[in-house]
C-alpha cells in the first residue's frame, strides 16, 4: 500500500467537506494561494511541498479543539482562527514528521510560516469582498496590503505579480479547485508511512466521533479492539496497523447523517433508521475516491455485513467477507455493546459476550474471532473507551 501525501489531503477533504464546507473551501483556497506564492518566489521543491502541506492542514488542530461539530462552529473557526502554522505542525505529529523528512532548514520555516499566514489572511479577506475578483484584481490586492501592511516585502511583490495572472484567479474561484489542486499538487509523489497514515486517520476518527457525540470514542475504540484481535490472531504488525486504520475509518460515512439522528436518545423512527443505515455505504463511497486505499476499503465498509447475508448494505455472505472484514465487524459489535453512552452505561462483559456468542451461533459473526474475544476478554475490553492511541 503506497499512499501519497496528496491522497491523505484528499482523504481529509472528503471527511471535513460534508461537516465544515466553509472550512474545507478555506483550506483549499489558502493552500492554492500559498502554493502559487511559493512557486512565484522560486522556492526549492521541498520548500514548496512544505508550504503546500502546512497551508492545507493549518486549521485542523483547531477543529479538534471544538467539542462538537455543530455547523455553526465553522463561522467561529473562520473568524480570528489563525494559529501559528508551526504550533499546529507540532500538534499534528504526522505533519511534523513529514516536514522533518522534507528537511527544510530552520530559517526557511519562518518564510514558510509567513506564506501560510499570508495565504490564510488573504483568503479570508477575499471572502469578505465582492466575488468578482477578475475584474479588478490589482485594486483588490493593493487595498489588502494597505489594510495589512506588515507582510514581508517578497510576499507583497509575489502577490502583486500574481494579481496580473488571469489563470491564478480563474483557478482560485473555480468550483473544481479540488481537482486543480490534485493535478498541480507537489505532493503526489511524496509518500507517507503507515504510521503517518494512522495518525491522520486518528484525527479523522476523532472528527467523526465528535460529530456523533453519544459515541465520542467509538471509532478510536473499534480501531484499537480490531488491532488487538488481529495481534492475538498473530497477524503481522503491518497488517495490525492496516486493520487499525480501517477501524478508524469504518464509520466516516456518519458525517452524512444529521447529528439529531446520530444523537437521538431512544428508538429511531423507520425513516431515521433508514438514514442511519446509509452510513456504511457512505463510508464506501467516500473512501473509493482514494484509489491507493483500495486494500482496506472493504474492511472498513463491510462492518455491518453478516456472514449469513443478513447484513447491509449489500447483504454479502461468508464467502465474500474476508477475515479482516470479519474482525472489524466483531470489534464494532463488541465496542458498541461495552462502551458507555451518555444515557446508559456500557453492558457488562458476560452479557456482551452472550450476545456475541448468540450472533456467532446464528451464523452472523465469525465463531473463531468471537472465541478469540472470549479467551482474551479483559485485554480486549481495555481497548474500549480511550481516545489516546497506544
Ligand atoms: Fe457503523
Ligand atoms: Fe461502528
Amino acid at each position: 500500500m503506497k499512499i501519497s501525501v496528496q491522497d491523505c489531503l484528499n482523504l481529509i477533504n472528503v471527511v471535513i467537506e460534508p461537516l465544515f464546507s466553509d472550512l474545507a473551501l478555506h483550506l483549499r483556497q489558502s493552500s492554492f494561494i500559498a502554493f502559487y506564492i511559493a512557486r512565484n518566489l522560486q522556492l526549492s521543491d521541498n520548500q514548496i511541498k512544505n508550504v503546500f502541506i502546512s497551508a492545507s492542514m493549518h486549521d485542523l488542530g483547531l477543529l479538534l479543539k471544538n467539542t462538537r461539530s455543530d455547523r455553526l462552529v465553522t463561522a467561529d473557526i473562520l473568524n480570528g482562527h489563525y494559529v501559528n502554522g508551526l504550533e499546529v505542525q507540532h500538534e499534528i505529529m504526522m505533519l511534523n514528521r513529514i516536514s522533518n523528512s522534507l528537511s527544510v532548514p530552520e530559517n526557511d520555516c519562518t518564510l514558510i510560516n509567513d506564506i501560510v499566514y499570508f495565504s490564510d489572511t488573504f483568503e479570508l479577506y477575499l471572502k469578505s469582498q465582492d466575488k468578482d475578483y477578475i475584474s479588478y484584481p490589482e485594486i483588490l490586492v493593493n487595498d489588502f496590503f494597505i489594510q495589512h501592511p506588515a507582510f514581508r516585502q517578497e510576499i507583497v511583490e509575489a502577490m502583486k505579480r500574481l494579481a496580473l495572472d488571469d489563470v491564478f484567479w480563474l483557478r482560485l474561484e473555480s468550483t473544481n479547485l479540488h481537482k486543480v489542486l490534485q493535478r498541480i499538487s507537489p505532493l503526489r509523489e511524496s509518500y507517507v508511512t503507515l504510521d503517518d497514515l494512522k495518525d491522520i486517520c486518528l484525527i479523522l476518527a476523532r472528527i467523526v466521533d465528535i460529530h456523533s457525540s453519544f459515541t465520542v470514542t467509538h471509532s478510536t475504540s473499534v480501531s484499537r479492539v480490531a488491532a488487538k484481535i488481529a495481534s492475538l490472531m498473530s497477524c503481522s504488525p503491518e497488517q495490525q496497523k492496516k486493520i487499525g486504520i480501517a477501524g478508524y475509518l469504518h464509520d466516516i460515512g456518519k458525517v452524512y447523517i444529521p447529528s439529531e439522528v446520530l444523537n437521538k436518545e431512544g428508538q429511531l423512527t423507520r425513516k431515521e433508521r433508514a438514514l442511519m443505515k446509509k452510513h456504511s455505504y457512505k463510508t464506501l463511497e467516500m473512501l473509493s475516491h482514494i484509489k491507493s486505499l483500495q486494500e482496506i476499503i472493504p474492511w472498513a465498509a463491510n462492518h455491518h455485513e453478516r456472514l449469513d447475508g443478513s447484513g447491509y448494505p449489500f447483504g454479502l455472505r461468508a464467502e465474500e467477507l474476508d477475515e479482516t472484514s470479519r474482525i472489524i465487524a466483531v470489534a464494532d459489535v463488541f465496542t458498541a455493546l461495552t462502551e458507555d453512552r451518555p444515557y446508559r452505561k456500557g453492558m457488562d462483559l458476560p452479557r456482551a459476550m452472550d450476545i456475541l456468542e448468540t450472533e456467532a451461533e446464528q451464523g452472523k459473526l465469525d465463531k473463531l474471532i468471537v472465541n478469540v474475544v472470549k479467551r482474551n476478554i479483559n485485554i480486549i475490553f481495555d481497548c474500549v473507551g480511550r481516545i489516546i492511541p497506544e
